[in-house]
């Protein structure tokens, strides 16, 4: 039995496979710069996360219709089933879409379609968040969400995300508080690559609930008490941060001292189809490189589920499962 988790964060565009890449433009008509699917592998090598988001939002045109979402949504929650995944909130990208001209209602009806199906046939359970890009004007962020609380879109939470450094979450304060107001739960990304000014920022102008990444908050011992003591969930991607660089090598990933400083962390896998490894591989690959025991592992798992936006009851099965995943090891 795999280590019951939830995903937190993982970004549906980011799971599309190089072999649904190519599939899909065949499909849809589309031109793409690649010889064959072994030059686009020849491409996931990276060397910060902007190399990386160049080519994530290039290939992402492939998406073209909602059941291509669906198709997305549900190749992604097969593979999140056999690594362990039981919930999962999942981001996408509403700006990447609208601006090639797809209809916000088209997108969210095609990934809400794959959840639905995803819960029957698999048993993972969902909500979705849509994130915002950080490198676009802050008012087509408040426009967009204007849309969405207009037309009454099937959102649960709205995060932020791309480009980090120069892009500092204050420029989002309106929008994260039109959001709250509007009854949204509220993430962001914040010190993956930018320092601890911007998980402050997260924390005390956008209020986010979870924090993406956070990685950087151990160079701030202010900031690590804080977190320590509100206990706000980190949501780590380690695979992610080596191959974008933001840390050198796994062996010296912070993750052993994010966990012995207390903080609230759990592991997940950003993007999978690129960084080489769902949530199954990101937590292999901790556990590997520090020898982390069976009982760390289900503290990462328990602090994963009580981090959803899930209401009591349903944490409290989930919490079970990892119990009964414990008892078996032991
Ligand atoms: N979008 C997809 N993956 C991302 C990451 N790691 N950081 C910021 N934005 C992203
Ligand atoms: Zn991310």
């Amino acid at each position: 039995m795999k280590l019951p988790v939830a995903e937190l964060h993982v970004h549906l565009e980011g799971t599309l496979e190089p072999e649904m890449i190519m599939e899909l433009a065949h499909k849809n008509g589309i031109a793409l710069p690649y010889e064959s699917l072994d030059d686009l592998r020849s491409r996931y090598e990276f060397t910060s996360l902007q190399s990386f988001l160049d080519l994530f939002y290039a290939n992402m045109v492939v998406l073209c219709t909602a059941e291509d979402f669906t198709e997305l949504t549900l190749a992604y929650l097969e593979r999140a089933a056999a690594s362990g995944v039981r919930h999962v909130e999942l981001f996408f990208d509403p700006q990447a879409h609208t601006s090639r001209g797809l209809a916000l209602g088209e997108v969210i009806s095609g990934i809400r379609a794959g959840l639905a199906e995803g819960q029957t046939r698999f048993g993972i359970s969902h909500q979705l968040i849509a994130c915002f890009w950080r490198h676009a004007p802050a008012s087509e962020a408040m426009e967009l969400l204007i849309e969405l609380v207009r037309d009454d879109h099937d959102i649960d939470g709205i995060g932020l995300d791309s480009s980090e450094v120069g892009f500092p979450p204050e420029l989002f304060t309106e929008v994260f508080a039109y959001a709250r107001e509007h009854g949204f739960r509220v993430v962001a990304h914040a010190g993956e690559e930018a320092g601890p000014d911007y998980i402050w920022q997260a924390l005390d102008l956008l209020k986010v609930e979870r924090v993406d990444h956070g990685i950087r908050c151990l160079d701030d011992p202010q900031l690590v008490k804080r977190l320590v003591a509100e206990q706000m969930p980190l949501t780590v991607c380690p695979l992610s941060n080596v191959r974008l660089r933001a840390v050198d090598t796994i062996e010296v990933h912070p993750l052993p001292h994010m966990l012995e400083a207390g903080l609230n962390v759990s592991i997940h896998s950003d993007d999978p189809a690129y960084f080489g490894g769902y949530l199954d591989a990101n937590l292999a690959a901790v556990v590997n490189a520090f020898n982390l025991d069976i009982d760390t592992q289900a503290q990462l798992a328990r602090n994963s589920f009580t981090a959803t936006f899930l209401e009591a009851e349903a944490k409290v099965k989930l919490l079970a499962e990892v119990d009964t995943w414990l008892s078996a090891k032991k």
